[in-house]
């Protein structure tokens, strides 16, 4: 047995760089001789200790990270509907919710750990700090491609999902050009439009419609009617899933599920439905979807995802505990997870960002 117990686990959806996180952790906990129990499946593998899925709960080996860098995904699993205090389970045919924190607690103390690096998003971060206010221990990182939460310029992830969404831009220029097409990318981003915007200034679209900024179709079709007669009868849209028309709902797959999040796609259907009586010209709708949760991470989000875990190894040392490491570029920092949670990360209207688009042209939708 080592000199210390220490736990790691995965929460929310996945992304690019988890794997390359949890590596760092087990390599930088080495030389400290302290074994590291990975969790399966968010929290699940806390709340029932028999929990099994592929692999169930086990100490991480050299052998288990050796070759898991440049992997996609998490080879802890995850989940984005584990939340220990609304867990769901089934009664008499019914799906209802039970506060399942408490035994969290016990087997937490059962396995004797000094602390848990926990992985995740918003959502992840808010149940993580409650559970800190119980007594866990707990180290937190910053993990989603939606970059909606607050307290690190980045996290790991967001930077290949811009890439993919880039790609995908770049081969859809092409159709989009041969074909005098009006194509719609509709991309990942609930409630922040970051995805959008970033894909948008790296593949060179024309048009970007984000959850903070409720759209009007007439600046969009004029921008399109605009780009024809300027010769260019094609036009590349990016619209994020959360976004709405003014005085309209998100777009969402169907009724809301107890204990899950709302589904969002439609966005992009919607709008080429809204755009196509207007023009002269087709309109072809590409939902990106979950291929933007997946992928080898580049080397931004490798790189950072190290330095996250190294940091994380190094916060359970010093018992730096109900604190997340954060990136103020260039440094790693920590940032109390309260503060990370306190207000919902979004683009800002002053933002340099939106301030880059509208210069070059990029149509908001205002
Ligand atoms: O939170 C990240 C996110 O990728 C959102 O952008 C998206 O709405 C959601 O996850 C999709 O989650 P699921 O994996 O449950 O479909």
């Amino acid at each position: 047995m080592g000199s210390r117990r220490i736990g790691l686990l995965t929460a929310g959806g996945d992304c690019p760089g988890l794997n390359a996180l949890i590596r760092a952790v087990v390599l930088a906990a080495a030389p400290r001789r302290w074994d590291v129990l990975g969790i399966e499946d968010a929290t699940n593998g806390l709340v029932d200790l028999e929990y099994h899925r592929p692999l169930g709960n086990h100490w991480l080996t050299f052998d288990d990270v050796e070759d898991i860098l440049a992997r996609g995904g998490t080879i802890l699993g995850t989940s984005n509907k584990s939340d220990p205090f609304h867990y769901v389970v089934q009664r008499d045919g019914h799906r209802v919710e039970v506060d399942v924190s408490d035994r969290m607690m016990e087997n937490y103390r059962a396995l004797g750990l000094e602390g848990i690096i926990w992985v995740g998003g918003d959502g992840s971060m808010r149940i993580a700090q409650r559970m800190g206010e119980k007594g866990m221990h707990i180290v937190g990182v910053p993990k989603t491609i939606d970059l909606d939460l607050g307290g690190t310029d980045y996290s790991f992830g967001f930077h290949t999902a811009v890439e993919t969404i880039t790609s995908a831009v770049d081969r859809l220029q092409d159709t989009a050009e041969s074909h005098d097409r009006v194509m719609i990318v509709e991309v990942m981003g609930r409630d922040a439009g970051f995805l959008a915007l970033h894909g948008a200034l790296a593949g060179g679209a024309h048009i970007c419609l984000i959850p903070e900024l409720p759209y009007r179709i007439e600046p969009v079709l004029a921008k399109i009617r605009e780009r024809c007669n300027d010769g260019l009868p094609y036009s590349i849209a990016i619209v994020a899933e959360g976004a709405a028309p003014a005085g309209g709902a998100p777009s969402y797959a169907g009724p809301p599920v107890p204990g899950e999040m709302p589904k969002l796609l439609g966005a992009g259907a919607r709008l080429g439905t809204e755009l196509e009586p207007h023009l002269d010209l087709d309109t072809r709708v590409t939902v990106l979807g979950h291929v933007q949760r997946g992928g080898s991470p580049n080397q931004f989000d490798r790189i950072l995802a190290t330095r996250f875990g190294v940091a994380a190894v190094e916060a359970i040392e010093r018992g730096d505990f109900g604190r997340m490491v954060s990136l103020r570029t260039p440094d790693i920092v920590m940032v109390p997870i309260s503060e990370a949670i306190a207000k919902p990360r979004r683009v800002e209207p002053s933002s340099s960002l939106l301030h880059a688009a509208r210069s070059v042209g990029v149509e908001l939708g205002e």
